[in-house]
């Protein structure tokens, strides 16, 4: 068998593979593993029957059913949806979108393949364009999405700012940010997986300036942003221009099941993802808008996610922070800011260990987490920060938590009294 270059990719070990396997074998395992790695959404019950009963409602009209179920959307998504979220950002927003801004996909992930691909790589001209990550660490799904052996990320590292009470933040470091020729976009996840960070309306302003100038694309990933699912807990102000590649996701809504991902963008940009869709996979999926088509009409989707989903995370946030400052006050650990997401960003300054041999460690107890050094896509140097940090997820059950924090804090004590 001769594999493509493609497929020796596909081999190699990415990141995002073994997260995805070892959430998979988890959840398929008898053994009751501490699921604190995954980026699974909480099962919040109003979300949960909220979702039920439209389906039933669905499923109880005849055409409503058969349209969901037997017929092919066009490669762009469903036209009247598309209408609809059209709607809905002019109104919220004010923002000068129409159909032609919007494309579905099959999950936001599968929509990051397309963005990146289509705006770095290989030029025509022979030329090879990047897309530059401002601030790292940054979602460790983006790392494997070029289709190239040359890297598709360049990364740039953060200014650290000590807070009081064990808390630090990132900041893009805008001395570092130089739009040269061989960029081909500019992305962020806002708020940030997997820190919880969520870069200033300032910063990202700042940065919508510099690729304006430049005549470069933005990406902003707002899987967790407002105004859905709204898992933010400071002030955020959206924004998109001509320039700017806006991407939403139903899945932290409560469906990740569905896979449905949405684009906002200029036109030329959609006419080509429309196009992947149509190469690749025919059509989106219909399911998840048919599901929040009406919610997102009515409004009632907004109220959702700030009356249910807003203040359910922000609750679990604070109760995991209160085990984590229980459990952990002897330890150095510092905590990213959280200010938004379904993670908490740990610090461990001079752990003596890797955080890869932390995380067997915490395997080899029945907990997962997520080792920091995943989460530096395109940053060529290595940095020590990148080993003492680890992600840990607040959305799994409340026990899970709470045992998977204690258990943290027994095998970084014991790396540290080790050493
Ligand atoms: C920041 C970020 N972007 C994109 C995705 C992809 O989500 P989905 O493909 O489920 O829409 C995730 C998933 O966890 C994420 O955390």
């Amino acid at each position: 068998m001769h594999f493509s270059k493609f497929a020796n990719q596909l081999s190699e070990g990415a990141g995002i593979i073994s997260l995805m396997e070892d959430l998979g074998s988890a959840l398929g395992s008898d053994q009751k593993m501490v699921m604190l790695g995954g980026g699974n959404p909480s099962h919040i019950p109003e979300m949960d029957s909220y979702f039920r009963e439209q389906m039933l409602a669905i499923a109880s009209d005849a055409s409503q059913f058969a349209a969901m179920v037997g017929d092919y959307d066009g490669p762009q998504g469903n036209a009247g949806f598309i209408q609809i979220l059209a709607e809905f950002f002019r109104d919220l927003y004010g923002w000068t979108v129409g159909p032609e801004n919007i494309a579905i996909t099959n999950g936001s992930q599968a929509g990051f393949g397309l963005v990146f691909n289509t705006l770095a790589g290989e030029t025509p001209d022979g030329d090879y364009n990047q897309i530059l990550l401002p601030l790292t660490p940054e979602y460790i799904g983006y790392g494997d999405a070029g289709f190239d052996d040359r890297p598709l990320f360049t990364a740039r590292k953060p200014i650290i700012e000590r807070l009081d009470d064990g808390y630090f933040k990132y900041h893009v470091d805008f001395k570092q940010i130089d739009i040269e020729d061989h960029v081909g976009a500019v992305c962020v996840s806002r708020p940030t997986n997997p820190t919880g960070n969520v870069i200033s309306d300032e910063e990202l302003g700042h940065l919508a300036e510099l690729t304006r100038d430049t005549g470069v694309p933005l990406i902003i990933d707002s899987a967790y942003g407002v105004p859905f699912p709204n898992i933010i807990f400071s002030d955020a102000t959206p924004i998109w221009d001509d320039h700017i590649v806006l991407c939403f996701s139903l899945s932290k809504l409560g469906l990740p099941g569905v896979r449905t991902g949405i684009i906002i963008a200029n036109e030329e940009i959609i006419q080509r993802i429309s196009n992947a869709n149509a190469i690749y996979a025919l059509a989106p999926g219909s399911v998840g808008p048919a599901l929040v088509r009406q919610s997102i009409q009515t409004g009632k989707l907004i109220d959702l996610c700030r009356d249910i989903i807003n203040p359910y995370y922000r609750r679990r946030r604070d109760e995991a922070i209160v085990q984590i400052k229980e459990q952990m006050n002897d330890l150095p650990v510092q905590i990213h800011q959280p200010e938004g997401a379904i993670f908490l960003w740990l610090w461990f300054q001079g752990l003596p260990i890797s955080v890869q041999t932390l995380y067997e460690r915490l395997k080899a107890r029945k907990v997962l987490v997520i080792a920091g050094h995943h989460f530096f896509p395109g940053l060529d140097e290595d940095w020590q920060h990148t080993h003492e940090c680890i992600r840990m997820t607040y959305s799994s059950d409340t026990e899970s938590v709470h045992e998977g924090i204690k258990i943290i804090a027994e095998e970084v004590r014991r790396a540290f009294e080790e050493a």
